[in-house]
């Protein structure tokens, strides 16, 4: 029996090995083809890269404190080291503090803002499903145009430019709508407004809509160029680590934010937390987590 497993072996090995022989000589050909058509790098490559420095007084990016510049000379952790795993687990305390929250379901997506309201649509809703969102700017607009592109029933509840939406504006298109959630940007940079949202949690809660806040930006003082009946609603600055934000207490079932606004670090993570409420909609009935894309047709839990 050993001897005819070598037999069938040998042969077998053998005819493997001539193509994989015969597959590095057509790689080599065709790497020799590509390499004669290469595109030569760019002279700028050769170069050291030069950035100036700069004082940024935007709503983001803004400038790093010395102690998270310094972060990022360290040494990279693969993503398993147990230093890794203990920079997590300290990332997500500190951003419990910030949101104000005991939610566990806090972490940091990799992307920009935009990537943590993605997150939150995704993971919250499915196709078919609806909502509300409370339009103040360009980003209730963009939260409208996102729910859109995922086949969501959206709507619109919206305040003149530069005002707010009233609590009672809103919790009367909840009651009209009913939708499985609802939009809100706390810190609308496009106008400079902060949208109150205390009071809300009760009406959401009644129809089953959860409640997702964008705390991504902060706003310059635009309070000089409105009326002055409105400059209640004007800051200096506007959302996560500068206006105040409590997750549990307001019954936020989702928050992201981006760290290169108030938070002063680079672009590129996008600070999230879902409360109890958000994260069992994410397990179907079998508690398995659903997989966006996968679970139309599923019978919600709430
Ligand atoms: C209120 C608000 N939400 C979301 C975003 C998107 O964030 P990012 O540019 O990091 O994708 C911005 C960006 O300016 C913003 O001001």
């Amino acid at each position: 029996m050993a001897a005819r497993i070598t037999l069938i072996r040998v042969p077998l090995f053998a005819r493997s090995f001539s193509a994989f022989q015969a597959k590095t000589a057509q790689y080599q050909e065709k790497s020799e083809t590509m390499s004669s058509n290469l595109i030569p790098p760019p002279d700028v490559l050769k170069e050291p890269i030069k950035i100036p420095p700069r004082q940024l007084f935007g709503p983001g990016p803004s400038n790093m404190p010395d102690a998270v510049a310094h972060t990022q000379s360290m040494s990279l952790l693969g993503h398993l080291h147990p230093e890794f795993l203990k920079v997590m687990h300290d990332v997500r305390d500190g951003l419990k503090y910030l949101f104000q929250t005991t939610n566990d379901f806090t972490m940091c997506a990799s992307g920009t803002g935009h990537s943590g309201m993605e997150c939150a649509f995704l993971n919250l809703l499915e196709r078919g499903e609806s909502l509300l969102c409370v339009t103040t700017g360009l980003w209730g607009r963009r939260a409208e145009s996102l729910g859109q592109r995922l086949g969501l029933q959206t709507f619109v509840v919206e305040a003149p430019q530069g005002e707010v939406v009233s609590v009672e504006e809103i919790s009367k298109a909840i009651e009209q709508h009913k939708p499985t959630a609802m939009f809100v940007c706390i810190g609308e940079s496009s106008t400079g407004i902060v949208q109150p949202i205390q009071g809300l949690s009760e009406a959401c809660k009644k129809h089953n809509t959860l409640l997702i806040a964008d705390t991504v930006s902060r706003s310059s003082n635009k309070s000089d160029i409105f009326p002055k009946k409105k400059q209640s609603y004007f800051f200096q600055v506007a959302s996560i680590g500068a206006e105040p934000f409590k997750m549990d207490e307001w019954g936020v079932d989702c928050v992201y934010s981006a760290t290169q606004k108030v938070l002063n670090a680079p672009p590129g993570l996008a600070p999230i937390s879902f409360s109890k409420r958000a994260m069992f909609v994410q397990f179907d009935e079998s508690d398995n987590l659903r997989i966006s894309g996968t679970r139309s047709g599923i019978v919600r839990r709430r």
